[in-house]
């Protein structure tokens, strides 16, 4: 499949172009991977961030990596709401398998933790009209230490559809060289599609390759549905702003790599575990949104805030995700601690978000020329303009000469949906 070239017609007179939206805008998008899948961004629930690697069921039976947890999981997001908005693959991160490969050289996941194998788990899973995501790793072990699938690939690969996996977070740990992580990537992208079945493919490729070499972006799309490029999320805000910082310095790259069919991966959502305020959840919700981020709940759907649960479930914001144009957003401008992002959006709409990342003091004001967002494109000759986070409130119709105040909290963020008018006062 290939991206269309998806390029707005300018409705009005055009402002003189930022050089940084020009640039990202002009680079032609890349051959995706050619297996229907991940046409959005991926919706789901990954156990990593929130249970890490816990095993131990006799002390922590609630919390451990096993198929009850993944039962209980499969239940609430049929039951809460989650699937309806969207949220469909259930992912088993590291630690799920037995230490040793059975008699016949397959994977075998750990018999005390899922006494009932994963087939029984996939087909629960798909009871709930849902689908099943697995874990494994390109190198000689995971992460964890648990058996890799070097030298596997094939095996592996039919393992996992024989019973019935819909997603593969294949991980890049305990490769020798970039190379064996570069073929064992690929290899298994072709081993995946040779089973006949449809499962999604989630690669960490580029971030294994970055600190050896640039990474391939259009070889990476041919293989991958959505790929980790940058160190593992933790519940802090520390964490959040990091990669929002690595995303924004290397969006030249990236923006232009993501796309139907392969999206860059900033890994979990963290919302509705200890570490975010209110407002940098919000944050996280909106900046995952402009990013076209594959969307992955790590957290406890048995223990969740209402309030967490209404900004992971909120369509508006889902919406802008999984837009059908497909085009992540990227910063458009900083200045004076404030960030403003933006997204194209398809119908000539955009997103556009203002972060304030002033960690002292209360709210900020701060205007914005509506002239300077989206190529000076998004509210020509007028918009109509939605406040969506922190509270959803139409802020009205606006012209394309005029502006729009915004108030943001320290580490909060004001997202703001445009729609273009063709009325006129
Ligand atoms: C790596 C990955 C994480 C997680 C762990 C599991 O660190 O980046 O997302 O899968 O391994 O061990």
């Amino acid at each position: 499949m290939r991206l269309t070239g998806g390029r707005l017609q300018p409705l009005g007179c055009v402002l003189a172009l930022s050089l940084m939206a020009l640039v990202l805008w002009e680079i032609p998008g890349a051959w995706a991977l050619d297996n229907g899948l991940a046409m959005t961004p991926t919706m789901g629930w990954l156990h990593w961030e929130r249970f890490m690697c816990n095993t131990d069921c006799t002390e922590e039976p609630d919390s451990c990596i096993s198929e009850n947890l993944f039962m209980q999981m499969a239940d609430l997001m049929d039951s809460d709401g989650w699937k309806e908005v969207g949220y469909e693959y259930l992912c088993i991160d590291d630690c799920w398998m037995a230490p040793q490969r059975d008699s016949k050289g397959r994977l075998q996941a750990d018999p005390k933790r899922f006494p009932s194998g994963i087939r029984h788990l996939s087909n629960y899973v798909h009871s709930k009209g849902l689908k099943l995501g697995i874990y494994a790793d390109v190198g000689k072990k995971t992460c964890a230490g648990y058996p890799g699938s070097l030298g596997h690939y094939d095996i592996d690969a039919e393992t996992f559809a024989d019973w019935g996996v819909d997603l593969l977070k294949f991980d890049g740990c305990h490769c020798d060289t970039v190379e064996q992580l570069a073929d064992g990537y690929k290899h298994m992208s072709l081993s995946l599609n040779k089973t006949g079945r449809s499962i999604v493919y989630s690669c960490e490729w580029p971030l294994y390759m970055w600190p050896f070499k640039k990474p391939n972006y259009t070889e990476i799309r041919q293989y991958c549905n959505h790929w980790r490029n940058f160190g593992d999320i933790y519940d802090s805000w520390q964490s959040v702003k990091s990669i929002l910082d690595w995303t924004s310095s290397n969006q030249r790259t990236l923006v232009s790599a993501a796309g139907p069919g392969g999206w860059n991966d900033p890994d979990m959502l963290v919302i509705g575990n200890f570490g975010l305020s209110w407002d940098q959840q919000i944050t996280q919700m909106a900046l995952w949104a402009i990013m076209a981020a594959p969307l992955f709940m790590s957290n406890d759907l048995r223990h969740i805030s209402l309030q967490a649960k209404t900004l992971l479930q909120n369509k508006d914001v889902i919406a802008i995700n999984q837009d059908p144009l497909g085009k992540q957003g990227y910063l458009l401008r900083k200045e004076d601690n404030i960030e403003v992002w933006e997204r194209p959006l398809s119908k000539l709409a955009w997103a556009v978000a203002v972060v304030n990342l002033q960690e002292i003091g209360g709210p900020r004001s701060y205007t914005i020329s509506l002239a300077s967002l989206g190529q000076g494109v998004a509210c020509n000759p007028a918009c109509h303009i939605t406040e969506l986070l922190p509270v959803k409130t139409k802020l009205g119709f606006y012209e394309w000469t005029s502006f729009v105040k915004t108030r943001i909290n320290p580490t909060g963020t004001v997202l703001l949906q445009l729609k273009i008018s063709q009325t006129t006062f």
